[in-house]
């Protein structure tokens, strides 16, 4: 079977992009791998530090790793914006095939220096590991806050692009480009849309020439998402929308059976919810079904078959 670089190169290839959906618990990872399998199509399941810290690191490993197996299937685990080295270390151990190394909080010299430092460390442990830096300000928390901060002079520019991946050597890189973290409300009850800057993302992809990650991708523009994969963009990551889908489906779960304590009774309600989020949106990251959004700027590359688990 392919490995996640092998992936991510054939996802550019075909002109479409994975979807990387992060999880907390088996409702969401039940979702997010039923979805992708039912569709045929790969995909990256994220665990934060927080979310890997509920879940454990080695035991979140493990139930992909099965998944993998069982089914003979390209389903990859990302440790999402890990903070710390021994934290991706954790990970690169217990089996992870990319880390997000995140320093992108830290002054810009900084930042470059000590993702070159992960990128040793984890290459050491792992040679395939893929390895993602970030650089620009895209907010923090995949949560619902009460307005939308203004990130517009965070935006990451071509020149700082090319001169953090040639320093670090990293294999993905994350910029900012009009993206943020979490949804507002207004974005959660759908009034109002993340637009993305699609010329920065291309200048960026050519400056980089690393493949781009699109993070803060809940309540974005399907349209600019579209244009986003075709600019350049080859990973998308979602989170918001799907602990939105999450809570609703449990709400709903447990309103429709008052009496009922058997978790396998109620949670399904709950998979259901989340799932119809991620089909949507693999179906827009892999031009499946899709007869109006981003279809004049679709590259004639794009054959849904290509992408086809093979
Ligand atoms: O790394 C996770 C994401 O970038 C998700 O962002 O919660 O806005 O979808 P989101
Ligand atoms: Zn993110």
């Amino acid at each position: 079977m392919r490995d996640l670089g092998n992936t991510l190169q054939l996802a550019r290839e075909s002109g479409v992009a994975l979807g990387h959906f992060n999880v907390a618990d088996l409702v969401l990872l039940k979702a997010v791998f039923t979805s992708a399998h039912e569709l045929n199509v790969p995909v990256l399941v994220g665990a934060s530090e927080g979310e890997r810290e509920f879940m454990g690191v080695r035991q979140i490993a493990a139930l992909v790793r099965s998944l993998r197996e069982e089914f003979d299937f390209p389903v990859f685990l990302n440790a999402d914006h890990t903070h710390s080295l021994g934290k991706a270390l954790d990970a690169a151990k217990a089996g992870f095939d990319s880390v997000v190394f995140d320093a992108s909080a830290l002054p810009f010299e900084q930042n470059i220096r000590q993702t070159k430092e992960a990128v040793e460390a984890l290459k050491a442990i792992n040679p395939s590991i893929l390895v993602e830096g970030e650089i620009g300000n895209i907010g923090t928390g995949s949560e619902i806050h009460e307005l939308a901060t203004d990130l517009s002079k965070y935006l990451t520019t071509p020149a700082e692009a090319k001169q953090f991946v040639e320093f670090t050597g990293i294999d993905v890189l994350a910029p900012a480009v009009g993206n943020m973290h979490g949804m507002s409300l207004k974005m959660v009850e759908g009034e109002k849309k993340k637009r993305l800057d699609i010329e920065r993302i291309a200048q960026i992809r050519s400056a980089a020439q690393v493949p781009l990650t699109l993070h803060g991708g809940s309540g974005t523009d399907d349209g600019d998402l579209a244009q986003a994969i075709v600019a350049g963009i080859s990973i998308i990551h979602i989170n918001t929308e799907l602990r939105v889908a999450w809570r609703s489906g449990l709400e709903a779960g447990l309103a429709a059976q008052r009496n009922q304590v058997v978790p396998y009774k109620v949670l399904p309600s709950a998979v259901e919810s989340v799932k119809q989020v991620v089909l949507a949106r693999l179906r827009l990251f892999n031009w499946i079904g899709q007869t109006a959004i981003g279809k004049k700027d679709r590259p004639a590359s794009t054959v849904r078959e290509q992408q086809a688990v093979s």
